[in-house]
């Protein structure tokens, strides 16, 4: 069998920093478990176009579409604000998800239970939360056509428009059906069916796809309805499947029911390859963060816990993830904080290599 193959791209600012923590973990992996991960490393972002001009080369691109697996660290930066939108750090994200067609976009919202207490919600309410949204990524009302600001009679206005294909539909909803076969098998569909005719077709598909996981229970809730109960009580729902601008919306919600941006990671999942694994791009949801860039502050737990999703999602190692997210919970039972996590004064915040240290020996 062959070594699973990784593409390693740590990108700008505090990206690099929490990619070389990652790199540990890797190592760990080969020195006592004697698992191997083909690793390749290369540019994205503004250190990509300082190198090449371009954010992301072509060569880059190929290479990503080979491998198992993407691990990004960041890209962007203050130096990079005046460049042509077309050559901005940003486009090489933009490119790479556009071209592995990464459609099913995974932001799970899980409470170490070591900072329940560092949630703005009730302890009683987050602790051992574990859900995931699964929003759908190169469709919806960001790319729908018409679109723009037009002149009618003596006003302008502006248009966008929700679209979605059977297809389109079909495919995310069956990403969403295969991770709740992984999980807790309940899944929840959100929409608007009440008042949108996207919503109407979505509920229908979700619901048609439904029957190919009878496994999984199926609910439908509309998305106004679904952002109230996940602040409510967000421990009723496992999988959450909805669209793009929803899915944006609900996954920062969800996101931030459990704490700090430094512990948040994402998946960026496409279409089955030949090997039956998903194209996927795994990425902290932060992003250079250049006013701590070069400073040993940042968390590496973001990018660590996108590593373990891709050990999850796209290594069948699925128990070696869960040790990992053990491991990450137990360095915070520990008391070991970097800054981000720590809002008592007087307390010496974890360096970003102490933080990556602890857990490897965790
Ligand atoms: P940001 O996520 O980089 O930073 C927001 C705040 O959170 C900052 O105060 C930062 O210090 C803090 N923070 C972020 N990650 C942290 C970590 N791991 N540990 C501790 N603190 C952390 O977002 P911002 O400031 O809006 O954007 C900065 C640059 O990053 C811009 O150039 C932006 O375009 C880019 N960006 C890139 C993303 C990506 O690569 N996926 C996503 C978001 C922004
Ligand atoms: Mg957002």
């Amino acid at each position: 069998m062959t070594n699973p193959s990784l593409l390693i791209l740590p990108g700008d600012g505090i990206g690099p920093e929490v990619m070389a923590e990652v790199r540990k973990i890797i190592d760990w992996f080969g020195a006592k478990r004697g698992i191997t991960f083909d690793v390749s490393e290369d540019l994205v972002g503004g250190c990509a176009y300082d190198k090449h001009g371009t954010p992301l080369h072509d060569d880059t691109m190929a290479k990503a579409q080979e491998v198992d697996a993407v691990l990004l660290g960041a890209v962007g930066g203050p130096k990079y604000d005046a460049l042509d939108f077309s050559i901005k750090p940003e486009r090489g994200l933009l490119r790479l998800r556009k071209e592995m067609d990464l459609y099913s976009n995974l932001r799970p919202a899980q409470c170490f239970d070591a900072l329940a207490d560092f949630s703005s919600l009730k302890k009683d309410v987050v602790a051992g939360l574990d859900i995931m949204i699964v929003r759908e990524l190169t469709s919806g009302v960001y790319f729908g056509e018409p679109r723009g600001i037009f002149e009618e009679g003596n006003e302008r206005v502006g248009i966008n428009t929700q679209r979605y294909t059977e297809s389109e539909i079909d495919r995310v909803a069956r990403s969403a059906f295969e991770l709740a076969m992984k999980r807790g098998k309940k899944l929840c569909s959100m929409e608007k069916a009440n008042v949108m005719e996207s919503g109407i077709l979505w509920r229908e598909v979700v619901t048609e796809v439904g029957k190919d996981y009878p496994e999984v229970e199926l609910s439908h809730m509309y998305a106004d309805a679904g952002a109230m109960q996940l602040t409510r009580w967000p421990k009723q729902f496992d999988v959450i499947v909805t669209d793009n601008l929803f899915g944006d919306l609900l996954s920062d919600l969800a996101a931030m029911l459990t704490g700090s941006l430094g512990m948040l990671p994402s998946a960026s999942l496409g279409a089955p390859m030949d090997n039956g694994r998903p194209k996927a791009l795994y990425e902290p949801v932060h992003g250079s963060a250049p006013d701590i860039a070069g400073q040993g502050k940042a968390n590496p737990c973001a990018c660590i816990l996108s590593f373990a999703m891709a050990l999850r999602y796209s290594f069948d190692m699925g128990d070696e993830a869960t040790r990992l997210e053990q491991a990450v919970n137990a360095v915070l039972a520990q008391g070991i904080r970097t800054a981000d996590l720590l809002n008592e004064e007087g307390i010496t915040p974890a360096t970003t290599a102490e933080m990556g240290d602890a857990v490897v020996a965790a």
